[in-house]
Formats: structure tokens, sequence, C-alpha cells
């Protein structure tokens, strides 16, 4: 049986056009939504707006609308903007919407009638813009409202309460015996002392303006718009009618399947006033509450005095969807405060997306298609099982699956991609150690069979990752997979992630198409590009390398990059100068066992000496090896090679049978530089 999984977003005020923090609330809820579609769960994704209130009355106003003609006017605008991001919601609602009202007021009727709500007079600090009554002692310095600062109003007014202070005790047993209740966790005990300094009873209805939903019987009064929000949740479920199949699939009497996703803002509504009003009115309460933090731009709060309100529509279309999708998940984990920056996006597509993913991709299709008539090969892994690096290894993709699956489960959407990543990184590594384009060139049966472990071991990693990463870039991950010769939609996929299901497609014929994420060059990235090169003294860039396949090892060959024809590939000399080149004596050489290719030395690089493994034994025996002045790249990430550490590279060109050494041995002993000159 399928499991049920109800996601939902906050309610959006339309008081205001739809920004960057909206988006990041509604994107997340989405690659939920997605995720749950995708292991088979059925599925129900709700987001809406809030139209109620004070604010909106006087926004209205003052632009001479009624407020319904008011919000009328600004709902199109989140609902194209959900369209254009991708998001996948399956209901939406307006609290102007009959049904809601008929919800809200029926149950406020059933707190009425079970005698939790009286009638009282209510007077503290209220702050407009927030909607919010604080007492003196929330209020900030200078007597400010303590959520935006602004001043505040003493007032009084006849109010109805809810007597929430009733569900204190209720609330904190099913707090400490739920963990999952609020994440994270660090939430969850701020609500914790904050509900053990005492609950007070809640003022939820206003005299003080007119649009909002009428307190039944009592039209003097509107509720008040926390309690008319937070009941959407169950509105959209066709509240008060509990009877019917959804309302009981989706807020079950037991095992709740309800989150609520929202930001660190809105919490307390959320893990406060909704689970009491909840259990007041004897109905089940949500599964978890998730709350996320709040991005500043270029370090600033996001504010429109300011100026610096994103506009996400605005970033999608210029940078991508996907891409835009990509950079809220994973430039900040969940939960935490996030800095938005078009530079920290444009970082993150091209080396991520371009050269990560993207570069993976497009070498491994191009490859296929080269090599191997565009036939995506089985991988054999009975022939040199152990030369794969880590995490393309097949029972480590599924390790690597499960524990996506945990942290996508636990909102850990951050951590989710960098397992993802692991993978990408080892097949870019495999590709750029085993060089398929060499073993193309070979004739040994046993270069054949690399070449299939290769290109099979990266293709089935492409796979993987498009699965895995498909809830959080829906259409390229689409695009991915078609290019692998699927003929389905992944969006269609019901995939049982704990079965080696990936693993089955050899033999599918790959289908080209554009690359999937080009690199991007900004106006700002090419200026400081051509302002380095200028203070560098460089004269103009290099030509890009032509496409043989014979340079020096540490440059790729052309099919290792993402980019199309049109796309500028050139880097500019700091790219150049990360690489940490230096000369290296090398004091030892012995032949890896049972490797014909593999040499383990001992290289003086100066400072230290170094234990790097390079593929350069079938072109040198370790005899002619030792003595020679050779190019070592220095700061390379340590890697296990047959499972011996290499801490570097030593730099070659040519075909994997005859290639040479890069090195200064030409020259006399006088002149050699000595191990650790720096080569630039
Ligand atoms: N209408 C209420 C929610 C009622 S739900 C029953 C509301 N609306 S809102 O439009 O102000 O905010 C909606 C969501 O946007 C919240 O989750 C909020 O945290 C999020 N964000 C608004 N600004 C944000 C940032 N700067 N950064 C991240 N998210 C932020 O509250």
């Amino acid at each position: 049986m399928k499991n049920a999984f109800y996601i939902t977003t906050p309610i959006y005020y339309v008081n205001d056009a739809p920004h960057v923090g909206h988006a990041y609330t509604t994107v997340a809820a989405d690659v939920l939504a997605r995720y749950h579609r995708l292991i088979g769960d059925d599925v129900f994704f709700l987001t809406g707006t809030d139209e109620h209130g004070q604010k909106v009355e006087k926004t209205a106003g003052e632009k001479g609308l009624k407020p319904q003609e008011f919000v009328d006017s600004i709902v199109p605008q989140y609902k194209e903007l959900w369209r254009l991001l991708n998001i996948s919601n399956d209901g939406f609602i307006r609290t102007t919407e009959e049904r809601h009202k008929k919800s809200v007021q029926h149950l406020f009727k059933v707190l009425q009638d079970k005698g939790d709500i009286y009638k009282g007079e209510y007077e503290d600090w209220y702050c407009i813009p927030c909607e919010s009554f604080w007492t003196s002692l929330q209020l900030k310095e200078g007597g400010k409202c303590p959520d935006c600062g602004r001043p505040v109003e003493k007032l009084k007014e006849e109010s109805y309460f809810f007597r929430m202070s009733k569900y204190e005790k209720q609330l904190l047993e099913h707090i400490e015996t739920h963990p999952d209740f609020i994440r994270p966790e660090s939430r969850r005990n701020e609500i914790v002392s904050f509900i053990k300094t005492g609950l007070r009873d809640l003022s939820i209805s206003r005299t003080t303006f007119k649009w909002g939903i009428p307190v039944p019987g009592d039209d003097r009064h509107v509720i008040y718009v926390w309690l008319d929000a937070l009941t959407n949740y169950i509105t959209a479920l066709g509240y008060p009618d509990t009877d019917t199949e959804k309302f009981k699939k989706f807020w079950p009497e037991e095992n709740p399947v309800a989150a609520h996703v929202i930001g660190k803002d809105i919490l307390r509504f959320h893990a406060v006033y909704w689970p009491c009003l909840l259990l007041a009115a004897e109905l089940p309460l949500p599964k978890t509450i998730v709350s996320h933090g709040w991005w500043t731009i270029e370090g600033e709060k996001m504010s429109k005095s300011k100026g610096n309100v994103i506009d996400p529509a605005a970033v999608a279309k210029e940078y991508g969807v996907d891409e835009f999708r990509y950079f809220l998940l994973r430039e900040v984990p969940f939960g935490l405060d996030g800095d938005f920056s078009k530079d920290a996006l444009v970082n993150r597509i091209n080396s991520d997306l371009a050269n990560d993913l993207g570069n993976l991709h497009f070498r491994t299709i191009n490859m296929i298609e080269k090599y191997l008539g565009g036939e995506i090969p089985e991988p054999n892994y009975d022939v040199d099982e152990k030369i794969l690096p880590f995490n393309v290894y097949e029972p480590e993709i599924l390790g690597l699956f499960k524990k996506y699956k945990d942290l996508m489960e636990s909102f850990s959407f951050n951590d989710a991609i960098q397992t993802v990543w692991k993978m990408i990184s080892d097949a870019n590594r495999l590709i750029d150690l085993q060089a398929p384009w060499t073993l193309a060139k070979s004739e040994a049966t046993k270069d054949k069979l690399r070449l299939n472990n290769v290109l099979g071991s990266s293709a089935q990693v492409i796979k993987a990752s498009a699965i895995m990463l498909y809830p959080i870039m829906p259409e390229k991950m689409e695009i991915i997979w078609e290019q692998l010769g699927h003929s389905t939609h992944l969006a269609d996929e019901k995939i049982p992630i704990e079965k080696t299901f990936w693993r089955y497609f050899a033999g599918q014929k790959i289908v080209r198409g554009p690359a999937p994420f080009p690199r991007i060059e900004t106006e700002r990235i090419k200026a400081k590009k051509a302002a380095s090169a200028a203070a560098a003294n460089q004269p103009s860039p290099p030509a890009p390398l032509p496409e043989t396949g014979e340079g020096l090892k540490k440059v790729k060959e052309s099919v290792n990059e993402p980019q199309t024809a049109a796309v500028d590939n050139r880097i500019t000399i700091d790219d150049f100068m990360k690489a940490d080149l230096r000369i290296g004596k090398i004091l030892e050489a012995e032949r890896v066992p049972k490797s014909d290719k593999l040499v383990k030395m001992k290289i003086d690089i100066g400072a230290e000496t170094r234990q790097i493994v390079g593929g350069i034994g079938k072109a040198y025996s370790p005899e002619e090896l030792v003595g020679r002045t050779v190019v070592v790249v220095a700061n390379l990430k340590p890697a296990k090679l047959m499972g011996i550490e290499s801490q570097g590279m030593v730099l070659a060109a040519g075909d994997v049978n005859t290639l040479k050494l890069a090195g200064f041995d030409a020259v006399d002993d006088a002149g050699k530089p000595a191990p650790g000159t720096r080569v630039k």
C-alpha cells in the first residue's frame, strides 16, 4: 500500500509581490513533494495565499481598490511564479474562498461550544504591520516591535479569547514524546522553553478592522488572522467534513503524515497556536513542523526600503529555473540562515553544475557515442574492480542511495546533494584516471573491458544522480534521463530506492543533445577575469586546446568540457595558478603488484617527500624513473589507487604505452631547477 504524504507551504501574504524568501519555502516543499512521489508515496502538496487582515485592507485603500479587488490582482503573481519555478502543487487555497470561510467559522463554533472561547477585553502593545500584540517585556529597545522594529501602539479592544493556557501541558507532552514534531532540534528547544514560561490565552478576534471572516453570530468581530490562516491546512482537505477519504488519508487519526514547511519567523504560530487549536478541536496533530532559516541579500536584510528585494522570477529567467532551485537548497543547510548573491549563484552553477555534473554527463555521453557506437556498456567489475574509485562501485552507490533517502527524509537537502556529489566527483576521477580515450585505442581485451567499466560505471552514476537530483532539478534531470536513452519520464517513475534499479540499463542507446548545464559568463565575471589578466600583465589568454586527447594528462580532453562550441572555455592566469605545480625528483620507484601500469614512487618536492602512484609503468621501468626530474601537481587531493595512497600526480603526455614524462631532464645538472621550485 502507498504511504500518504501531505506537504504544505505557509500561505503567503498578498500585500507584497513574492520574493526570494517565499520562493525558498515553496521550492523546498516542492522538492519534498517530488521526492515522495518518486519513491511511490501518495502525495498532496498544498500552497496558497493569506488574504485577510488590516494590512491588506489598508494597502487596498491606498490603491483606491476594494480589498477583494486588490487581492485578486496579486494572487496571479504567486500562481505565475509557482508555474515558472515548476512547483508541482496539487492544491491552491485562498483564504477569501467560501470553503475556507465555512471551515474557519466551523472551527470557531466547535471551540466555542466546548467552552474554550470566551469574550473579554484585550489590551497590549500592537504592531499594525505585523498584526501582533506584544507584551511590554517582549518589545525591543525604544518600545519597538520585536519582529519588524517599527513603532507599536497601545490598543484595547473587546476580544474573543481562546483558552490556550488549558492546552499547555498536553502540548508539552506531545512535543516531548514526538521528537520529529518540531525540526530542527534547536528550534524545538526554543519552543519548549517558550511554552514553559507559561502560555497565555490567545486573543482571536478583532473589531478594529473589517477585512476578515466574521465571528459566527457577532458581526462586529472578525476572526484573528492567524486562526483564519492556520485553518487553511485542513480546509484544503475538506474540513469540516472529516469523513471523506481525502481527509482520512492526509489527516489520519493515527500515524500523522502532514509536514508543514515554514520559515523560522512563523514557528511559534505553527508549533504552539496551531497544535493547541487542534487539540481543542480534538483533531490529530500534524507529523512535523520544519522551519528553515532566512536569506539575507549580499549580507543585508532584505527590505523594500533598501531596494534589495530579489525577484525570484527574474533570477530564474536569467540563470535558469533548475539552477536557481539547486542553489537555494545547496547553498545553506536547511534550518540555517543564508546569504544570497548572484556571484555565489554563478559560482555554484559553474563549479557544481557545469564542471562536475555537466562535465561528467557530457563527456560520458560523447565517449559512449564515439567509442561504443552509442550503446551504454555493461560494466564488468571482475576486471579491475579495485581500481574503481570508491563511490562509483555498485554497492557503494546503493549505500549512498540509502544515505540520501535518510537525509531527504530528515530535511537535510544540502547533505543529500553532497552525497550525490560524492559519486559524481568519483566518476569524474575514474574517467581522468582511466583515460578512456587511450583505452579506446588499445586492441587488448582487458582494455576493452576497462573501457566498458569506465563508461558503464559513469553512465550508472549519471543515472543514479538524475534520479536523486530529480526532485531538485526536475527539468534538467528529465533531459539527462532522456539522453541516457530512456523512453519514460522521471516524473512518472516510481522508484524503490533500496533496489539496485539504476543498474539495469546496459544496451540502451544514448540520445545526444545539447549540454544540460552550460557555463555562465556574466559581464561581472568577464570584467573580473579581464582585470586579473591585465594585472598579471598577460598577453591575451591562450586559445582553447585542440581535441587531441594527447595533451598533458593534467589538461582534460575536449570531451571533458561541458560547453558547447560557442562557449568560451579559456581560463585566466588566476585559474591556472590554482594548480600548484612543483619540480620533483624521483627518489624511489617500484611497480604496484598485479598492475602493469601503476608505479609507486617517492618524490622529493623540496619541502617534503611525497608518495605518488602514477599510471606510467607501461612506458617506463622503475629503474628508468629513479633520478628523473618531473613536474608534480602538489595540491591535488590524495586518492587511493589499488588501495595505495597517492599524494599528487606527475605530468606526462601521450598514449599509455609510449607516454613521456614532462620534465627538465634535457637541462644540464647545474641548470636544473631544484626540487620544490614552482612551475609557472
Ligand atoms: N501569511 C503568513 C503565513 C501563514 S501560514 C498559515 C506569512 N506569510 S509571509 O508571506 O510573510 O511569509 C511566508 C514565508 O516566507 C514564511 O515561511 C517566511 O519565513 C518566508 N520568508 C519571508 N522572508 C524570508 C526571507 N528573507 N528568507 C527566507 N524566508 C523568508 O508569514
